[in-house]
């Protein structure tokens, strides 16, 4: 089985991690890092994105995609759902569920502007977690500062509590990481937020949403291709930096209606 794992950049590789220790599929990662940041963008940019992503998993042979990206997942998969041309797996469920065993009635939510602005996670939790008080909050900040391979020292944790701030006078007993680059700060969140709120990253469940949901090989031995929009050299080094480890090369893919 050939699954592929989507994300706006290297956010979907805190997803990507957690996939490679329970499957052995063989995995096609795609970071659209040509339109990075996606939570600037419109409903219908990030339609089309998502349309030539799923294009080219298809030529790749994937027969399954993770939406590790709580963007497109809260913007564009409630629109194309009876449309899609491959099973996908996006972010809000598990999330939800993974929010559901932490959390004990106000939530806090990280995510970026569009996926604050769609209400899905609102809404989901509502029903999940019903009677829990959430509150969202857009940090359109953090994206380009894990792109930029900066997850941790003063100037991050500056940045970090200006948005947990409004979460903590709030008085959350939990905040859940809305996007998959956060993952990638869960530790100075940790530290800003102490020990009596739980920080949640759903990349776990997520994951193991996908191994319930497909016939995937349980086999330890699935074997990864990267590919990217854009800058393939600079994804690469960042994305070594951050899960601190080497990958094979990075690929430049040509998307639809692209002439590169
Ligand atoms: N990592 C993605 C998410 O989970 C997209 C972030 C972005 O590109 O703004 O929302």
């Amino acid at each position: 089985m050939i699954i592929g794992v989507y994300d706006s950049g290297l956010g979907g590789l805190s997803v990507w991690r957690e996939l490679r220790r329970r499957i052995g599929a063989h995995l096609i990662y795609f970071g659209d890092t040509a339109h990075l940041p996606y939570g600037d963008k419109s409903p219908e940019q990030l339609e089309e994105y998502f349309r030539a992503s799923l294009a080219f998993f298809q030529s790749r042979g994937c027969h399954a995609v993770v939406v590790a990206c709580n963007t497109t997942s809260s913007v564009v998969l409630p629109r194309l759902r009876h449309e899609l041309p491959l099973p996908v797996v996006g972010m809000i469920e598990g999330a939800v569920q993974a929010a559901a065993a932490v959390s004990r009635g106000c939530l806090g939510v990280l995510a970026t502007r569009a996926t604050a602005a769609s209400g899905i996670y609102q809404q989901a939790l509502q029903e999940g977690l019903p009677g829990t008080k959430v509150l969202m909050q857009a940090a359109p900040e953090l994206v380009p500062l894990v792109e930029a391979g900066q997850v941790a020292g003063a100037g991050v944790k500056q940045v970090l509590a200006r948005y947990l701030e409004p979460l903590l006078d709030g008085g959350i007993d939990s905040v859940l990481l809305g996007c998959t680059h956060y993952s990638f700060l869960l530790e100075p969140i940790k530290e800003l937020v102490g020990a009596g709120v739980q920080v949640i990253d759903p990349a776990p469940a997520v994951a193991h949403k996908v191994e319930a949901s497909w016939a995937v090989p349980s086999l330890q031995d699935g074997t990864t291709e990267f590919w990217v929009s854009a800058q393939p050299q600079k994804f690469k080094a960042t994305a070594e930096r951050i899960l601190g480890e080497l990958l094979p090369t990075v690929k430049l893919a040509k998307l639809r209606g692209e002439d590169r």
